[in-house]
């Protein structure tokens, strides 16, 4: 596993966005090769997009020959509900790039047959190839996706009832009204990130301190199930100085060290 050190929040997602950037131009990607990126939602990777754009903006970045699939979506929430992962990716990621609509996936939450939805995406995924490369938030339970804690290490897209933890969190997108907010999603699986090609987490704040402990630092446990990336053999977490209040000096200093070139 790569770990990153940034001061703070802007420069961790300036970092993230150039090696996003710089990994989908390597690829070259054409409409016969497309490159294929995983996406999350939250508010973590918000500074992530807001560099794409610009870079996409600027003519630095075309998202032309780029399919992308969403990590999760809740379940019984309107698509067009301004909370819905597709809202929140239409308006803060694909409305403002050159993406083609058709090569945005996500998961419908309203689908008839939940069950099916999911295995469709899981079909839908390995009908395109994979993932090239998975981007990603942590919960400040140490979710990844809605993998909540105690979720199979292995398992593949489905549907998962939410923490209180999580409600709780994401209250503050409903108005602080635990009643409002959705308690299922449909979410990839830690299987479905782990079969990426590479994985790159952002995870900022001291909030979130206690879940980058266990995920870098810790044993790898389905009750923290970002720490399977420990398993990955290219995985980035990508984080600021505030998340890293409970890592070990070892680790905190390790880390650095080898990004400054100083072992
Ligand atoms: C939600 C999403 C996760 C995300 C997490 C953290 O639960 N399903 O994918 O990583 O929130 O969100 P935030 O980045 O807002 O802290």
């Amino acid at each position: 596993m790569r770990v990153i050190i940034e001061p703070d929040y802007a420069t961790m997602s300036k970092w993230a966005a150039n090696y996003v950037a710089n990994r989908i131009k390597e690829a070259n990607p054409t409409p016969e090769k497309p490159f294929k990126l995983g996406c999350p939602t939250g508010s973590s990777p918000l500074g992530l997009y807001k560099e794409l754009i610009k870079k996409c903006e600027v003519g630095e970045l075309s998202f032309q020959n780029v399919i992308t699939f969403n990590m999760d979506e809740y379940v019984n929430l309107p698509e067009d509900h301004p909370e819905s992962y597709h809202s929140f990716m239409w308006n803060n990621f694909f409305s403002h790039i050159d993406i083609k609509p058709e090569n945005v996936h996500i998961l419908n939450g309203n689908a008839k047959d939940l069950v099916k939805e999911c295995e469709d995406y899981e079909k839908a995924i390995e009908a395109a190839g994979g993932i090239d490369l998975f981007m990603g938030g942590v919960g400040p339970d140490g979710h990844l996706a809605f993998n909540e804690p105690g979720s199979s290490l292995s398992s593949k897209t489905r549907i998962k009832t939410l923490t209180s933890d999580t409600i709780h969190a994401n209250s503050r997108f409903f108005d602080g009204n635990l009643n409002l907010v959705p308690k299922r999603a449909l979410t990839v699986g830690i299987g479905t990130v782990m079969a990426a090609k590479e994985v790159l987490l952002v995870c900022n704040g001291h909030n979130k301190a206690r879940a980058l402990k266990h995920c870098i630092d810790g044993d790898i446990s389905h009750k923290w199930t970002s720490s399977m990336l420990q398993m990955h053999p290219h995985a980035i977490v990508v984080c600021d100085e505030a998340a890293c209040d409970e890592l070990s000096l070892g680790t905190y200093k390790y880390y650095l060290d080898k990004e400054r070139g100083n072992l």
